[in-house]
């Protein structure tokens, strides 16, 4: 970075994050830096990723004709001066456009029905309930779902209200401090809840927390992304208000380092991928995700770096760092090398060679061609690729998932010519992945004999319904991300409209069902929090890029070495 210290923006006392990654020597987001710290926009100046953005965003907003590019470039500038004030709030509680555009009249009823689902404890907002419907049974849809709750801590924060983010923060904190247990046996210090829920005593008129560590859940299944996202939430919570306090506090710092410390723990491994149970994650029931699924090794990556903007170099926080900067290179040599999968990578495979022996082998996991499925030869576009959902000896699970794919891209797991393939692969293979509701969790289902095997008969995962090849509302936010991180915002709005066709109508479903999520989900609670959420910060995001930063990092090109970095935070 080239910034001297006057240069570096202040927030009373407190350096902002960029500073922060300045003194750290990281090199963090050129385009939050571009989107931080506006100043008139030079269009004819080589742009970057989302500079471009932002001027295709331009055209598109406002037909005019090219000379009124200049105006809007202003207003945008003007926008982003206001956007990036810490604390600021609208004032509505639904926000009108910034852009003075009139907001769809579905935002207005996405706000209030996300403010209906607020959960309060002791007076304070703690989350948001992850359905608010009471025409099915509740089962745990009456909890805060820590992953259910980050595009709702998203919302708030873009609309300036990052209390409930602190107070959601410190509480779910608090819960992993408790002794967690299945049966007689002892869960790991840092494991982080998958969800909690407020318990109400009429008799004492008192609240207590209760939480689930996986050990009510079904199927018993460990949220091992709740603590990523836990990390992830932390990072957008300090971007986006210039707050470091909170990250700093000790109470902070040593979750970090007991979430990592799940992860980072010497052991048998021989890839520096993270060897999880199926279940883990999204697809939290036995979908054949266990191994090394592709959204645990993309959120596992994303924490990560997160993890090294956030952590203090101080005794013990230095090892730590240590061991994130050599993991971060071996995950992302891995990952890029071989769970990338396009055109040709796929003809490589299918002309592999077996039973190579020696570090010379080529087909380095023993990959059987015979077992790569017939649709894939279909799937693979020309121009385009993906990262595939596993890899493991003899196995390679060819899937698509979108998360795992879009968090690749906000987290530059993928590197820019990947990113770009991602969304390449995402536009040819509109009618599959995206078809009439956005978006695919996975493609293609499953069916008959695998689906016996792989789900062991689940009911709930038939074939193109639910976890497998279900199309998920929620996933707009994410792909609305990608798309701006990659300059390619039509294809978000292109998907954003394709919702805005039925998602209120339909009562924001969970999930839609068939090829082309036509239907609302077999089981699809209602009022689901996240397709609400996620439409809004879809709309929020696509109306101000400059709120990307705070869910995105730029391409650490180098990985820098740790020498490069100072021994603490030096506030
Ligand atoms: C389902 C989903 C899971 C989500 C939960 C609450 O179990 O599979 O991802 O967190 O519902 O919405």
């Amino acid at each position: 970075m080239s910034m001297s210290n006057a240069d570096l923006p202040h927030n009373g006392d407190i350096r902002t994050f960029d500073a922060l990654c300045a003194i750290t020597g990281i090199e963090e987001c050129d385009f939050s830096r571009l989107l931080d710290r506006p100043r008139p926009l030079n269009m004819e100046r080589q742009r970057s990723c989302d500079e471009r953005s932002l001027h295709e965003l331009s055209i598109s907003l406002s037909p005019q004709p090219p000379s009124r590019t200049a105006e809007y470039s202003s207003r945008v500038i003007d926008h982003l001066e206001y956007s990036f004030s810490p604390g600021r709030r609208s004032g509505f509680n639904t926000p009108r456009s910034h852009l003075g555009f009139e907001p769809h009249p579905m935002v207005a009823e996405a706000w209030e029905a996300l403010r209906r689902s607020l959960v309060h404890f002791r007076g304070q907002p703690v989350g948001t309930i992850a359905a608010l419907d009471n025409s099915e049974e509740e089962l745990n849809y009456d909890q805060v779902f820590v992953r259910d709750f980050v595009p709702s801590a998203l919302a708030f924060l873009m609309n300036g209200e990052p209390e409930i983010v602190k107070n959601f923060l410190l509480k779910t904190l608090r819960l992993q401090s408790w002794e967690k247990k299945i049966d007689r046996f002892q869960l790991g210090e840092g494991v982080m809840p998958a969800s909690f829920k407020v318990l109400h005593d009429p008799v004492r008129n008192s609240e207590t927390l209760m939480a689930d560590f996986g050990e009510s859940a079904i199927g018993r299944v460990a949220p091992v992304d709740s603590g990523f996202w836990w990390i992830i939430l932390l990072r957008a919570y300090t971007k986006s208000t210039g707050d470091t306090s909170l990250a700093e506090l000790p109470e902070c710092q040593k979750g970090m380092r007991l979430i990592l410390s799940l992860c980072l723990s010497e052991g048998f491994d021989t890839f520096p991928t993270l060897l999880c149970a199926d279940g883990c994650c999204m697809i939290d029931r036995r979908m054949g995700v266990y191994g090394y699924p592709i959204e645990i090794q993309a959120l596992f990556f994303m924490a990560l770096r997160c993890a090294l903007l956030l952590l203090k170099q101080d005794d013990e926080g230095k090892e730590v760092v240590e061991r994130i900067s050599k993991r971060l290179h071996a995950l992302s040599y891995h990952m890029r090398s071989y769970f990338w999968l396009d055109l040709k990578q796929l003809n490589d495979i299918y002309r592999y060679k077996t039973e190579e022996y020696s570090h010379t082998a080529v087909n380095k996991f023993n990959v059987i061609p015979d077992s790569l499925p017939e649709w894939i030869f279909d799937f693979m576009p020309t121009h385009g690729g993906y990262f595939i959902g596993n890899v493991s000896p003899a196995r390679m699970d060819f899937r698509w998932f979108c998360m795992g794919n879009c968090i690749a891209i906000l987290s530059s797991l993928a590197t820019p010519e990947q990113s770009i393939a991602i969304m390449d692969l995402i536009e040819s293979r509109w009618e599959e992945l995206v078809g009439e509701m956005p978006l695919k969790v996975c493609y293609p289902a499953i069916e008959s004999h695998e689906w016996r095997i792989v789900t062991g008969c689940d009911p709930k995962n038939t074939r193109w319904s639910y976890h497998n090849g279900g199309s998920w509302p929620v996933l707009l936010w994410l792909l609305t991300a990608a798309c701006i991180k990659t300059g390619r915002p039509q294809i978000a709005r292109r998907a954003i409209e394709l919702a805005e066709t039925r998602l209120l109508k339909d009562n924001w479903p969970e999930y839609y069902d068939g090829k082309l999520g036509r239907y609302i989900g077999k089981q699809a609670r209602k009022s689901q929090t996240w397709s609400i959420a996620g439409y809004l910060v879809a709309k929020m995001m696509l109306e101000d890029p400059s709120h990307l930063g705070m869910i995105a990092l730029e391409e650490d090109k180098q990985m820098k070495p740790l020498l490069r970095r100072s021994n603490s935070w030096a506030f």
